[in-house]
């Protein structure tokens, strides 16, 4: 298990719908332990794997010691039309937290690293963290999801912001030096 480096905000992974996972296999287990390992260092209350760069429908979740896990191919359903507000934040737009309205309750269908079918059940925080990871899975962030006087003032708060500069990884220099 390794401590992967989280990718912020304007990296395109995070803008690219990730693929759905076909092969349950030791290269999953071991997606799915970094994923838990980076997450819980940060620490966050989910991880998704575009988060660490990786394109495949996986995350993970520790909303609270008795509601952490992982899911895979996560399929999400609303048994109802009730919707909460409160402050949500994102390890891919560390430092800032704006209010966004979701549904309160949730059905997840998906499997686990091994393959076998999972349901989870959300209500109030995991609820939102499990709309939040599928997101991610869509290529979609939570900023999109805020009314438009709360987006304007994330997107100034992002452009402001002291990793601002980390965004566009393709202006990194090799670090061996141009070949001559
Ligand atoms: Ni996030």
């Amino acid at each position: 298990m390794t401590v992967q480096p989280i990718r912020v905000f304007g990296d395109p992974v995070l803008r690219t719908p990730a693929d759905e996972v076909v092969d349950f296999d030791k290269e999953l287990r071991t997606l799915v332990a970094d994923l838990a390992e980076t997450m819980l260092d940060a620490p966050g209350q989910g991880l998704a794997a575009p988060q660490i760069g990786v394109g495949l429908r996986v995350f993970t979740y520790h909303v609270h010691e008795s509601m952490s896990g992982h899911l895979i191919n996560p399929v999400l359903h609303f048994p109802d039309d009730e919707e909460q507000d409160g402050p949500e934040g994102c390890l891919s737009i560390p430092g800032l937290t704006f209010d966004c309205r979701r549904r309160a309750n949730v059905v997840a269908h998906g499997q686990n690293m091994f393959g076998d079918p999972v349901t989870v059940e959300g209500t109030a925080m995991l609820a939102r963290c499990i709309q939040h990871e599928v997101d991610h899975l869509d290529g979609v962030l939570f900023v999109d999801r805020l009314d438009d006087e709360t987006r304007k003032a994330a997107m100034r708060a992002i452009r402001d912001a002291p990793w601002a500069d980390r965004a566009n990884p393709t202006i990194k220099v090799s670090p061996h030096g141009s070949p001559k």
